[in-house]
């Protein structure tokens, strides 16, 4: 039975699997892409009822650049189709993009800002789309703007920390990932938020993206709670708060 009082504040997810979905039911891969959109709606509105409070969905990566060219125009048209800022509203979600956005068309990217800046009063749920990102891509950013820092001496290498990086990351608003699923069978992390999920409880299912559901996510819910998060510790020292 699923704890209402001991849920994630933030869940990641690889949303993996839609071209095989498609494929299996002997249709296009964009016929699963399209039905990929219907599981977001499904599982944020979901996660907002529960009261979830940061959902990170990996929607596209650096290296799905590489994929046919139809592909990648289909995936980013249906990107700015399926934002409906009506919807944000009337749920209270807030969206934040995490990605290089500067690759995206001009017309998916306008409209991803503007929804961005419409919904960010906004108190409930912040979905976060990680679109045309990569981890180490991020890293690299970041490091990047370390060093400006530190050449115009304004940061002294001494003082970078753990908690500079953090709060240098594009995900520097909110907390680490206690949980991250894969949907899809691969058991793999893609380069998706390598330095967030240094602690993060994995959870790996087959079934595809576009059939995952609300009874797949209280699974996968429950398989997190049953997890003993040791930080390092001992079962012990967990155990008696230590
Ligand atoms: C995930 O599904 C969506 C994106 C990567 C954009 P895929 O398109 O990777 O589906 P499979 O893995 O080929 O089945
Ligand atoms: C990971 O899926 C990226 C997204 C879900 C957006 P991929 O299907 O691109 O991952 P790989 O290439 O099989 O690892
Ligand atoms: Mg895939």
């Amino acid at each position: 039975m699923l704890d209402k009082n001991r849920l994630p504040q933030h869940i990641a997810i690889i949303m993996d699997g839609n071209g095989r979905w498609a494929k299996a039911q002997g249709r296009e891969r964009s016929w699963g892409h399209q039905a990929g959109v219907e599981a977001v709606d499904r599982i944020t509105s979901y996660c907002s009822n529960l009261g979830i409070k940061y959902l990170t969905l990996y929607t596209f990566s650096t290296e799905n650049w590489k994929r046919p060219a139809p592909e990648v125009a289909a995936l980013m048209q249906l990107m700015f189709e399926s934002l409906e800022e009506e919807t944000f509203m009337k749920n209270n979600v807030r969206l934040r993009i995490i990605g290089d956005v500067d690759r995206i068309p001009d017309y998916v990217r306008e409209s991803i800002q503007r929804c961005e800046r419409n919904t960010s009063k906004n108190t409930g749920l912040t979905m976060v789309v990680a679109l045309s990102y990569s981890s180490r891509w991020e890293i690299t950013e970041t490091m990047r703007d370390l060093a400006r820092e530190v050449a115009a001496g304004n940061l002294k290498p001494e003082d970078i920390t753990e908690e500079t990086i953090a709060k240098n990351l594009r995900t520097n608003f909110m907390p680490d990932p206690e949980l991250l699923i894969r949907t899809g069978g691969e058991l793999r992390i893609s380069n998706y938020l390598l330095w967030q999920c240094a602690y993060s409880e994995l959870y790996f299912t087959d079934t595809f993206w576009p059939d995952f559901d609300e009874h797949a996510l209280d699974l996968a819910l429950e398989d997190y709670q049953s997890r003993e998060r040791r930080f390092g510790k001992t079962s012990e020292q967990v155990q008696n708060n230590q």
